[in-house]
């Protein structure tokens, strides 16, 4: 698909005033990861030539961004003091190649193939634009007699503009000869002082030049203003996510109540009961999650989990039984059945072995963290509790209620056992009632 003549420069650089976050906008996430790595992830399909602009928080984007692409784009920093906008953001910007992408950063939805629709109309500019009633944050795009004359801003439209409902995708295809004669003509003239890239439509077809505007799907092109365009662009993300996986066999019950990040991934056959979220670059193989489980960052091998468990990053689970109540967490589960209310937290616990009801390990002591290692057909009661560091070695029985602070060798029984009390007819005496028989 790589179309080594073009390149792509995407606009990252604005603060995102609207999200009302200290997080700058393109740092926030959808299904789990940073909206900005969805559109470098598309155009790299597409161009070896990638740029992206920074401006409000550099540092911090371009390390996350480094943190999954390396050196395969190249930073670029606006200058928002003197050319704010998203013309102002091209200044200093030298492509490669006469053909130039621009996207705005806060596009995460959008698609490679959606992309190359721009790239082949044989004109100086052409730019996406979108038919929608959904008109609010949107430049409306002046369209007469099949011609794009120019792009209004919401903000500096009157009330006869604000009507229209053919808008500005964001995107567009500029040969370089357009970027050069016509950024240094923009003006900040405008209801935010800004250098608006969009002017550039105005400037061009005065000069007669050839733009094309090229139609698109407003679910590919959703910019993200505020928080409610996140929520609406997560939905529509975690759906293309769910259909997906459903086609590639991963069954779901009651799709719409079910979440899964973008970096997930299944093998074999799966079953997601209604309520399932799994986050993180989890990994589900031949496996069954039952109602309401929360997976993060984990591998599930070959077991069934849930109805309610919670498994926390860095648990791997291979046949194994979790049911209800069950919270793991940074432990390595193999063959194992803990069926009901307990947490396991730093832990090995290998095959044959039963986990009782209520089964906790005790692996902080209030300053550090502890593991416990728990080996082979190991039985251990409901209602105990071991404190870490520690180590029950194979063919060991735990009795149920017992506090285990010790080792416990291969083949012993250990047992909690405090002295018993049975008073009798205590209750009547202590509330001074009379039994009814
Ligand atoms: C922009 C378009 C609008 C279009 C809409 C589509 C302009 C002037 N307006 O408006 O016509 O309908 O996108 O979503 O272009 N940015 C910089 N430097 C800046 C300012 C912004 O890099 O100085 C970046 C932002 O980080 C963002 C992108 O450019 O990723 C777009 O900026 P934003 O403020 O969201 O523009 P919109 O108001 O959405
Ligand atoms: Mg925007």
């Amino acid at each position: 698909m790589k179309n080594l003549s073009l390149s792509i420069i995407i606009l990252a650089a604005g603060k995102g005033t609207r999200m009302q976050s200290q997080t700058p906008k393109v740092l926030h996430k959808i299904c789990g990861r940073e909206m900005l790595y969805y559109s470098i992830k598309e155009s790299l399909k597409l161009s070896d030539d990638v740029s992206i602009v920074v401006g409000f928080e550099a540092q911090k984007i371009e390390s996350k961004m480094k943190e999954y692409f390396g050196n395969t784009i190249t930073f670029l920093e606006q200058d928002l003091k003197n050319y704010p906008g998203t013309g102002g953001a091209l200044k200093n910007y030298h492509p490669k190649y006469q053909k130039i992408l621009v996207l705005n950063g806060d596009m995460p939805l959008i698609q490679a193939e959606e992309l190359e629709k721009l790239l082949d109309t044989q004109s100086d500019i052409a730019m996406s634009v979108l038919e929608s009633p959904n008109t609010y944050g949107y430049g409306r795009v002046i369209i007469k007699n099949g011609e794009v004359l120019e792009i209004i801003e919401e903000k500096d439209a009157n009330a006869e503009i604000l009507n229209l409902s053919t808008l500005n995708g964001g995107i567009y295809c500029f040969n370089k000869s357009i970027l050069e004669n016509y950024l240094p003509k923009l003006r900040n003239n405008n209801a935010q002082k800004e250098y608006y890239l969009t002017d550039i439509i105005f400037l061009a077809k005065k000069d007669s030049k050839k733009i094309t505007p090229v139609y698109g799907q407003i679910n590919n092109f959703k910019g993200i203003n505020d928080k409610l365009d996140l929520a609406k662009a997560e939905e529509i993300l975690a759906n293309r996510i769910k259909e997906y996986w459903l086609k590639k066999g991963v069954r779901m019950r009651l799709i719409d109540t079910i979440y899964i990040e973008d970096s997930v991934t299944f093998e074999g056959e799966c079953i997601l009961e209604n309520g399932v979220s799994i986050y993180g670059d989890s990994k589900i193989i031949n496996s069954h999650i039952k109602a309401h489980s929360i997976i993060e960052s984990s591998i599930i091998e070959n077991s069934d989990i849930g109805p309610l468990a919670h498994l926390r990053p860095q648990s791997i689970l291979r046949k194994t039984h979790i049911g209800n109540f069950v919270e793991v967490k940074k432990s390595t589960l193999n063959g194992v059945k803990a069926g009901h209310l307990s947490y396991i937290g730093d832990s090995e616990i290998d095959e044959g072995t039963n986990v009782g009801a209520g089964f906790i390990t005790c692996n902080y002591d209030g300053k550090n963290k502890h593991s416990t290692k728990i080996g082979k057909n190991v039985f251990i009661g409901s209602d105990t509790q071991v404190v870490s560091p520690i180590c029950i070695e194979d063919d060991c029985i735990i009795g149920a209620g017992s506090t285990v602070r010790q080792d416990i060798k291969k083949g012993e029984l250990f047992l909690t056992k405090g002295k018993e009390i049975v008073k009798k007819g205590f209750f009547y005496e202590f509330f001074k009632k009379k039994s009814i028989e």
